[in-house]
């Protein structure tokens, strides 16, 4: 089975204090750093691009999984490879006539693939980018609308996931979008291992307790 990742998304952490945001995530036990780039185009939000990751991969050596919500992935490739980007998931919504050229390139600059789909596009657009010669390694499933931290889960997202779990027992299947203590266990039972948590982890008062609380769901 896929190993659990607890992904704090640091969309909902501190900017200002982002160095120290992201310490304190490992220290409490965090595998990745849940990375949401924007473009203000693919969703009505801009945050950080691949200067930020440069500047945060001089203070960590943390996994920095990276979804990309940009209308032009492959124009995130070299920056974000140079400035230490660890895993690379972009939109189907926006890659179907170059998702093989985009996969190869991610992969020959040293970064892990992964695709996303936004909660209106159907699982079905993404079995062929997991069985293809060059395949992506992860599957996002988002449950909720990109582009905001702090949204409802939508657990009706769960038969994606179920779907993709069937199918592929080991691949890397991350949920992203109101996940918490209380809509972990639909997310796990549905076979997700990685989970992506901002609001429900930086509002916490005990961070580091909710994401224990996440692992244990996915591990059982
Ligand atoms: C939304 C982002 C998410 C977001 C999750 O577009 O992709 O990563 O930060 O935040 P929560 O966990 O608060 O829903
Ligand atoms: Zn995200």
């Amino acid at each position: 089975a896929a190993a659990a990742k607890i992904a704090p998304s640091m969309l909902s952490s501190d900017f200002a204090n982002l160095a120290a945001e992201a310490e304190r995530m490992v220290r409490f036990g965090a595998e990745w750093l849940h990375m949401d780039i924007m473009d203000g185009h693919f969703v009505p939000n801009l945050t950080i691009g691949a200067p930020v990751i440069e500047s945060l991969r001089k203070h960590t050596k943390a996994y920095l999984d990276c979804h990309l919500m940009v209308t032009n992935p492959l124009d995130y490739v070299d920056p974000l490879a140079k400035a230490g980007a660890s895993g690379f998931t972009f939109h189907i919504e926006v890659a179907k006539e170059y998702w093989q050229e985009l996969i190869r390139s991610i992969k020959s600059k040293g970064m892990r693939p992964g695709v996303a789909l936004k909660p209106t596009t159907p699982v079905e657009e993404v079995f062929s980018l997991v069985e293809a010669e060059d395949p992506v390694e992860l599957v996002l499933v988002m449950t909720v609308e990109p582009g905001f931290g702090g949204q409802k889960f939508m657990p009706e997202m769960m038969e994606k996931v179920r779907a993709l779990r069937n199918k592929y027992p080991a691949l890397d299947i991350e949920v992203d979008g109101g996940l918490g203590p209380s809509t972990i266990d639909a997310a796990a039972s549905a076979g997700a291992n990685c989970i992506v948590a901002g609001s429900s982890i930086f509002g916490a008062t005990e961070p580091a307790e909710v994401i224990n609380i996440l692992r244990k769901s996915v591990e059982g």
